[in-house]
């Protein structure tokens, strides 16, 4: 895919979020941020309908780091209704692999898969959806 350079203007602020946004993620530059942030919302959207869909929720993170585990437990407990397993797989001495099966409305399952991924600390995260009629 061929690339278009264009400029963007931002308030202050907004940059250094960006900045801050680029850091966190590891990203080598703001284009590759403003990519992933673009996408994300894009993919959202798509997602955001009542259709019952199927799918898995991936997430990587360190269980040391305080707090992620009773918030993820918090919020797994606030959508039960749509969470059909989960399962927790100690990868090394401080990483932890969780896959969460659910099943619901898609834009329900996209607010969890947010919230989830959203925990300060959550290396990676994915949500991946299928139809499921
Ligand atoms: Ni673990």
């Amino acid at each position: 895919m061929s690339v278009v350079r264009f400029s963007v203007s931002l308030e202050k602020e907004l940059l250094k979020e960006l900045d801050r946004y680029v850091k966190e993620n590891n990203f080598t530059n703001r284009s590759q941020g403003l990519r992933h942030i673009i996408e994300r919302n894009i993919v959202e959207k798509k997602w955001q309908c009542n259709n019952i869909v199927a799918g898995a929720i991936v997430m990587v993170y360190d269980h040391h780091k305080k707090d992620i585990l009773s918030k993820s437990n918090e919020i797994q407990h606030d959508y039960h209704d749509v969470i059909l397993s989960s399962q927790h797989f100690h990868l090394s001495h401080e990483t932890c692999l969780e896959i969460l099966a659910v099943k619901g409305k898609a834009k329900t399952l996209t607010e969890l898969s947010d919230k989830l991924i959203g925990i300060k600390g959550i290396k990676h995260g994915k949500l991946v959806m299928s139809k499921a009629d």
